[in-house]
């Protein structure tokens, strides 16, 4: 089964590709405009404005709080019922040092607010805090995929491994484009999107 879109595609192999294809031109259009830095970082407004930048001509869902609860692996993400009031909790929760901005991250990626795309989208909204506040990003090139996920696997329950394994990857190159870019393509590898590079889209 796929999910419902506005392109009117019931193939997953066809809307996976056309998904990567447009979300990653958005995603590259994001940077080159400066939309980026006119959002305020750390609110969850921030992260909807990227969700509905990036899918918004994808899906009837894009930048909108999910109706549905959600799953991966063993964790079951918030409750639909508690949503609203986490992302307010999590929207006032302090950024000022790495470690606080890493548990913001876990807590937002614990509520994934959206029906798909939390991944993608949450991880542009996390470089957004840290370019603001430590004017560091992350060169996600030098994050392993199995690391990386088997990392947010672990980090309800502990932060340590995310927390390390972003740190010795933090770059102060904010403003570097090839950075940014190759960071979109290793964001998609992680989800299994490969086709398309982003500085080429
Ligand atoms: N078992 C898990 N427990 C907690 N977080 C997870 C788990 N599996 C995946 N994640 C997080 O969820 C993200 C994927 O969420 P998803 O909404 O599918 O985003 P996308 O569509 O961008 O792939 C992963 O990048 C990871 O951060
Ligand atoms: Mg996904």
């Amino acid at each position: 089964m796929t999910l419902e879109n506005k392109l009117g595609i019931t193939d997953a192999v066809e809307l996976a590709r056309v998904e990567e294809k447009m979300s990653k031109a958005k995603a590259h259009k994001l940077f080159t405009s400066g939309f980026l830095d006119t959002l305020e970082a750390g609110s969850f407004q921030a992260l909807a404005s990227i969700h509905q930048a990036l899918f918004g001509e994808i899906y009837d869902f894009a930048g909108k709080v999910r109706q549905v609860n959600i799953a991966k692996g063993n964790f079951r993400f918030a409750p639909v019922m508690y949503l609203d009031v986490a992302l307010k909790n999590i929207e006032a929760m302090p950024q000022t040092t790495f470690d606080e901005i890493i548990e913001k991250y876990v807590e937002m990626n614990i509520a994934h607010p959206f029906r798909e795309g939390n991944g993608r989208s949450t991880r542009i909204w996390l470089d957004l805090i840290l370019k603001k506040e430590l004017k560091q990003v992350v060169d996600w090139q030098r994050v392993d995929k199995n690391d990386y996920l088997m990392a947010m696997e672990r980090s309800p329950v502990k932060d340590i491994e995310i927390k390390f394994l972003l740190q010795q990857a933090l770059t102060d190159k904010i403003d570097n484009a090839e950075i940014y870019m190759k960071g979109i393509d290793a964001s998609y590898y992680y989800e299994g999107y490969t086709l398309y590079r982003t500085e080429e889209l």
